[in-house]
């Protein structure tokens, strides 16, 4: 008698250790995010461990598409530098460019080179970047091979909202349509739906995507917002902006007042607090600062101060992003007068 009930005891424990064995086996990249980052009351990440895999785990879960606007005569200076610096980081790269290049991953888009054919080039790079890989990511990004992104600072940014909204992001600019554009040089990043969206209802409408020789960026913004596709707000708890259209050393100790940035911004920049520390884009990158970027990214640790840690946000329920959405949508610009 005794002796069954110790061996039923037994039974138990070894079963129930076995079951947290195999939970632990088991843990999936949601499980990650709840146990370890306790993403709804946004606690800092505690151990050197879950941090230093937070950007690896976002690599898996917000998946990025770049495509990177160039030329032949950049492939093996700016285009190179893109590929062994930031482009890594994506999940996949693809430059736009009027050559095949094996070793770049270029494609040819058949669209003769010209300042003019900026925009029909990038409608082919869309085209071709729906055509091929809609369903494999989550967020299609555009940039030019001069622009620098630091892309854990934009899966970070990206990865509350969900890719199946027609939403797009980057540095709002104000011009004659109410909303705007987003500044091609600090790169601009399409959801999935916004990419549909642009493929199925606007590239073969005319009326709602017209084929003319305007800048690309506001060209495509104009097409977006035809087919319902909100402009976000991309910029910081403090309104500081994440994608910058600048090079650092005409943002940084201050931004010129009355330059193009002040007045072209969607929202009033802080002239002497542009940019958010989670800042995602700098624009007119020269050949030696790549590495540059990197060292000071990547490599420089300033020894001896607290670490700063990471925070995962919580990801936006259906009902949240709506309501994101429409509040995005009734968003107006600081400025009154409208541009041409
Ligand atoms: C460009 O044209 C060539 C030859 O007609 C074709 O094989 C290729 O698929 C085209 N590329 C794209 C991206 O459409
Ligand atoms: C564009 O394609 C969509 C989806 O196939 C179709 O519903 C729409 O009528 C097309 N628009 C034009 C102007 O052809
Ligand atoms: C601009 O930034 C500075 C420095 O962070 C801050 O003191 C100031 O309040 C900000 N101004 C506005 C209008 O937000």
């Amino acid at each position: 008698m005794f002796r069954n009930v110790l061996c039923l005891a037994l039974g138990l424990i070894v079963g129930m250790q076995l079951t947290e064995l195999w939970d632990y086996w088991t843990l999936t990249g949601e499980e990650y995010e709840s146990t370890a980052i306790a993403a709804d009351t946004a606690a800092p990440i505690h151990t050197a461990l879950a941090r230093a895999s937070l950007a690896d785990w976002l690599y898996h879960e917000t998946r990025v598409l770049c495509l990177v606007l160039t030329m032949p005569a950049h492939h093996k200076t700016k285009a190179a530098k893109v590929m062994s610096t930031w482009g890594a980081r994506c999940n996949k790269l693809i430059f736009m460019s009027s050559q095949d290049d094996d070793v770049l991953g270029a494609v040819n888009l058949n669209v003769s080179e010209s300042r003019d054919n900026l925009y029909a080039k990038m409608r082919a790079g869309f085209a071709y970047a729906y055509e091929h890989h809609v369903e494999d990511y989550d967020w299609f990004l555009k940039a030019d091979d001069d622009t620098y992104v630091v892309m854990e600072n934009l899966r970070l940014f990206l990865y509350p909202f969900d890719p199946e909204a027609p939403v797009f992001f980057g540095h709002r600019f104000r011009t004659s349509y109410p909303h705007g554009y987003m500044s091609g040089g600090a790169g601009y990043v399409l959801s999935r739906d916004a990419l549909r969206r642009l493929n199925l209802f606007a590239l073969n409408n005319t009326k709602f995507c017209p084929l003319n020789t305007n800048a690309e960026d506001r060209q495509i913004g104009y097409c977006l917002l035809n087919v319902g596709v909100a402009a976000g707000d991309s910029r910081d708890e403090r309104g500081r902006e994440r994608f910058l259209p600048l090079h650092p050393r005409h943002l940084m100790p201050q931004i010129q007042k009355g330059t193009w940035l002040d007045t072209y911004s969607y929202f009033k920049p802080n002239l002497s607090d542009c940019c958010s520390d989670s800042a995602i884009s700098f624009h007119y990158t020269k050949m030696h600062e790549y590495d540059r970027y990197e060292f000071f990214l990547y490599h420089l640790r300033v020894h001896g101060l607290p670490e700063k840690l990471s925070v995962l946000p919580a990801r936006l329920t259906y009902k949240q992003m709506e309501e994101k959405i429409d509040f995005w949508n009734q968003q107006i610009s600081d400025k009154t007068t409208p541009l041409d």
